[in-house]
């Protein structure tokens, strides 16, 4: 009997949507599993026993009117969700998503596309209970402060795992860090890094200059989607912490202080999911010769974060079962743009598979 991995999911949006067909497609995919083929979008297929299809979901909330109610096979599809569909025949997963408190997590941009569902909100505490989640993955859109830490005291006092894949910060947090270790819980994130996102991309790149010993002199990425997260960022009164996030994953990659511009920039409606990333470097190298760099990265946004969570929910099951408690330093430094401690991307990865392998306490 295999073990099952028990997870509920905050926000029914693209990358939920990502993150469940992605399970069904391994789990359909027996081709997927082949050592060749190990290496498609996971760290490993088989991850210290686990599969993706060992992800059970068993409980997701939302507030959309088009999404609360309906299995959450069907919720996935539904407007405005706009990512791409890898599974043709989703079978249903016997979880209704239920309605939870709207708080802060639509803005005045999303509040244009999204109807708040009719009918009260469930208690989250009570329904993390009920339904045995080991783990909440967290969803919501960016800028919902209140929201998130909504959910993060929900999953206190239900004696849940809060797994953070957005730009808010409780696992980087010491005040939140201290209540998840006080409760003998764990916590990691915060913001998830994609497989091959800009900010894996661009702290790559800042390092290889760095390290060949060229003086970099500024550097910025833009970055631009036609999805409803892209929608929601136009507001930027609620990009401060996803801008945070995202800089200081590239600027702690140089020993110096570079001058850098790297957020969200604009919403392209016909861009739907995709998301299209420009990243320009400009530096010097010997004889202060200048030198610049220019890249476009063109990705489907949500699956590009499914496998780094699917890695993510394994590696927290792993710490679950071996009672660690408090933040996931190496899990998060690996998975995540904004973890409690910052590494270079070579190193977070040895970090997490010594932890997978049981030789790192976190
Ligand atoms: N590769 C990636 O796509 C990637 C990478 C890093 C971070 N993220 C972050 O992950 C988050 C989710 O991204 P997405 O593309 O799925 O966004 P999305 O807008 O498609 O989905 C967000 C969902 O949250 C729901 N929601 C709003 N308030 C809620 C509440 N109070 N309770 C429950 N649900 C609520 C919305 O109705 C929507 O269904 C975003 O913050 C995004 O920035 C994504």
């Amino acid at each position: 009997m295999r073990r099952k991995i028990k997870v509920a999911i905050a926000g029914v949006g693209n990358c939920a949507s990502a993150l469940v067909q992605g399970t069904r497609y391994y789990r359909n995919n027996p081709e997927a599993a082949k050592p060749e083929n190990d290496w498609i979008g996971l760290t490993a297929y088989n991850l210290a026993g686990m599969e993706p299809s060992d992800i059970e979901f068993v409980a997701a909330f939302d507030v959309g009117s088009t999404k609360v109610g309906k299995d959450l096979s069907e919720a996935i599809f539904a407007k405005p969700n706009n990512t791409v569909q890898i599974v043709k025949d989703m079978d249903k997963t016997g979880v209704k998503v239920q309605k939870a408190e709207t708080l802060d997590g639509i803005g005045k941009h999303l509040s244009q596309k999204v109807k708040i569902a009719d009918g009260p909100a469930v208690n989250v505490t009570q329904a993390l209970k009920d339904s045995g989640a080991e783990m909440l993955l967290c969803y919501l859109p960016v800028g919902s402060r209140r929201a998130v830490q909504y959910y993060a005291e929900s999953c206190l006092d239900a004696g849940c795992a809060f797994v953070n894949a957005i730009p808010v910060f409780i696992a980087s947090t010491p005040k939140w860090q201290q209540a998840f270790a006080g409760r003998g819980l764990i916590c990691a994130g915060d913001d998830v890094m994609s497989q091959l996102g800009a900010t894996v991309v661009h702290k790559t790149l800042v390092k290889l200059f760095v390290d060949r010993g060229v003086k970099i002199n500024e550097t910025y990425q833009l970055n631009i989607g036609g999805d409803m997260d892209f929608y929601n960022m136009l507001d930027e009164d609620r990009l401060e912490d996803k801008r945070i996030s995202k800089t200081s994953a590239v600027a702690a990659m140089a020993p110096y202080e570079v001058p850098m511009r790297i957020g969200p920039s604009d919403f392209v409606s016909f861009l739907e999911n995709d998301k299209v990333c420009y990243i320009s470097i400009k530096g010097q190298y010997f004889g202060g010769i200048p030198v610049e760099l220019d890249v476009k990265l063109k990705v489907v946004d949500a699956y590009n974060s499914a496998g780094v969570m699917i890695d993510a929910v394994r590696a927290t099951k792993l710490g679950i079962e071996r009672g660690i408690s408090g933040p996931l330093e190496s899990i998060s430094a690996y998975c995540f743009k904004h973890p409690p401690v910052q590494m270079p991307y070579a190193v977070a990865k040895a970090n997490f598979l010594e932890f997978v392998a049981g030789k790192r306490d976190r």
